[in-house]
């Protein structure tokens, strides 16, 4: 396998994460409570339709079709985002669940792009990696406007609802969840027996 091979991995990768987060977003949007994370979502939808067309130009310029791989780290992802807009909480307590991930969804593209960015520049593809780069200075800038934006929601949500430190911790109740809670179990058993 070849470093440009690579890179089209990435980048294919990329172009479905996005494609991914085009159909993500107006649910998130909906979603939260937040008029100010409302705005944050529904621009980044829009930065987001961009960041697919900067793709196809990216694929343009290296010859090569953009399709051709699903990103699972996207769907698992974006799925914690909907696990966190199906919770049963309220107000900005609801919102900083959908912000952590929010978060974890623009990191992870952070880090996609930056090595894309990387690759792209020792092979001496700088068209590539100057459009490739105006897309990571989005997604920055995305991550920070909510993280920006939850300062006033946290302080809020501590209004709401206070710290209940003696509160009983939440049991697994759905299937799903319950899943979960003997997935997490495994990890932490394997772990103990790897180390
Ligand atoms: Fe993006």
């Amino acid at each position: 396998m070849s470093l440009r091979e690579v890179l089209l991995d990435e980048l294919k990768d990329l172009y479905s994460a996005e494609n991914q987060l085009v159909k993500a977003l107006p649910k998130t949007v909906k979603g939260v409570n937040s008029p100010e994370l409302k705005n944050i979502f529904a621009a980044h939808l829009d930065e987001t339709k961009g960041q697919v067309e900067r793709l196809k130009q990216v694929f343009e310029l290296l010859g090569k079709k953009p399709t051709g791989k699903h990103c699972d780290g996207m769907e698992g992802a974006i799925e914690e985002v909907k696990e966190a807009l199906a919770e049963d909480a309220e107000g900005a307590v609801f919102d900083t669940g959908v912000i952590g991930g929010a978060a974890r969804v623009e990191h992870y593209e952070i880090a996609g792009y930056t090595v894309a960015i990387a690759i792209a520049k020792q092979l001496g593809e700088s068209e590539v990696a100057s459009l490739l780069t105006e897309t990571l200075t989005e997604e920055l800038n995305a991550a920070k406007l909510v993280m920006n934006a939850s300062k006033a929601i946290l302080k809020q949500a501590l209004a709401e609802e206070g710290d209940d430190r003696d509160e009983p911790e939440k049991k697994p109740t759905t299937p799903k969840e319950k899943k979960s809670a003997a997935k997490s179990l495994r990890d932490q058993e394997e772990a103990r027996k790897s180390r």
